[in-house]
């Protein structure tokens, strides 16, 4: 029926000469006389929320691949369409080439969510496989994956974990019936990653994925996006480059895993008509899977909350007692350590030192290690990675 974008002459590779202009995608969103409004400009404010809320306002339809929009305002937005009884359909703001939103709004409805665990974001993942396979480090890998048009020339939102933790608040928010403030879900990309950690993971039996993760621990809701050390048996490990996968655990169905592509203008594509198809077909549903009222404010959980395995690393001056002053503070912090690495050990020498920890409260840990690199031996500032266990 109608378009808008910034620049009206741009070539798109398709005419709109038989379609009406509008310079205002708001004025368009109210005036157009569609029955689906279709928004795929980005960011979570501004001209995109303000297009949508116009849309639902005049009785039209909503497509949306902005997961910012969904994740800071989702809960408002379905408010808004369940009153008109309208669509407001997002399957392409997370992982577009896995139908997710659809399984857990209609496939996987019968079960109660324990967790849902994904590589969400394509850029990172490309990055992190591409570091393993060739040894070389985050900033080359970086540029060379600009260069090829899979990280954006500002790629902050990918890379420092922003874009994988709005499709997690999404996901945890239908997974768990309940609004999750997206501000609140700790956060942590791939910058500190290096290639020593992904080389030494390999040989400890893990490879490292950005993760988002959350999953329901006594009432309360525990999500972050951060790297994790995966075991190379758990099949997440095995998804590489560009694809996405999605993990959910519920209570009847057990663990149900999907992999795809993430992005691009094909699945992106997909899913936004898929989203078309369905207003035409009359399937309308709550957008959220259930209808905003129902769902109940759970808490989240604080991130230093947390019990698991950790791997972490430190470069140490190769001299005697390093290990037993870096023990002694972990003994000290009630840290126990499960296994001990230590690199090409030449004495007086700067050698990294791989600890890895037994489960333990994640606050202890941290303690221990702004102690830890408080030693004179202690070169650098100590990684922190989170081991994925059976229990995530
Ligand atoms: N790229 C992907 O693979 C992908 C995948 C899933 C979801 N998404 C989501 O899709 C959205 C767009 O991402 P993108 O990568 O396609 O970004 P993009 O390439 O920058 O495209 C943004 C589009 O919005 C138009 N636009 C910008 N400001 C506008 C305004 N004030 N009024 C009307 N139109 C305006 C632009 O017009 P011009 O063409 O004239 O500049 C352009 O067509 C984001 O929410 C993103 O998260 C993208």
């Amino acid at each position: 029926v109608a378009v808008s974008a910034r620049n009206r002459g741009k070539d798109r590779g398709v005419s709109l000469d038989n379609f009406a202009w509008f310079d205002s995608a708001e004025t368009m969103a109210r005036e157009a006389g569609a029955d689906a409004f279709v928004e795929l400009i980005g960011g979570s404010d501004g001209i995109a929320k303000a297009a949508c809320e116009q849309a639902l306002d005049h009785k039209c339809h909503v497509v949306t691949a902005n997961k910012a929009l969904i994740a800071v305002h989702g809960a408002a937005l379905a408010a808004q369409a369940e009153a008109a009884k309208l669509a407001l359909n997002f399957e392409a703001a997370v992982a577009g080439g896995i139908p997710i939103i659809k399984a857990l709004k209609e496939g996987l409805a019968a079960n109660t969510f324990k967790s849902v665990t994904g590589i969400l974001n394509g850029t990172c993942n490309y990055i992190l496989t591409t570091m393993r396979e060739t040894g070389r480090d985050f900033q080359d890998v970086l540029d060379e994956a600009q260069k090829l048009g899979y990280a954006e020339a500002d790629p902050t939102f990918d890379i420092d974990g922003i874009d994988a933790a709005h499709k997690l608040a999404i996901l945890a928010s239908m997974a768990f019936g309940t609004p999750i403030d997206f501000d609140a879900v700790p956060v942590e990309g791939i910058r500190h990653v290096s290639a020593l950690d992904i080389s030494l993971a390999e040989t400890l039996g893990y490879k490292i994925k950005l993760l988002g993760h959350a999953r329901l621990v006594d009432g309360a809701v525990e999500a972050r996006v951060q790297p994790y050390m995966v075991p190379l048996n758990v099949p997440i490990s095995n998804v590489e480059g560009v694809y996405n996968a999605v993990t959910v655990e519920g209570d009847f169905v057990g663990r149900s895993s999907y992999e795809g592509r993430g992005a691009g203008e094909g699945p992106t594509a997909s899913a936004v008509v898929a989203d078309l198809i369905d207003i035409a077909a009359g399937r309308i549903t709550p957008p959220l899977g259930m209808p905003v009222a129902q769902m109940a404010a759970k808490p989240l959980q604080p991130v230093d909350g947390h019990t698991g395995a950790y791997y972490t690393r430190c470069t140490v001056q190769d001299c005697p007692g390093v290990l037993a002053d870096v023990a002694a503070i972990l003994r000290d912090h009630g840290v126990s350590i499960e296994a001990v690495r230590q690199e090409n050990s030449v004495e007086n020498a700067d050698v990294p030192l791989v600890l890895i920890l037994h489960e333990t409260q994640e606050k202890n840990v941290r303690a221990a290690l702004t102690d830890i690199e408080k030693l004179p031996a202690v070169k650098d500032t100590p990684r922190l990675i989170r081991i994925m266990t059976a229990a995530d």
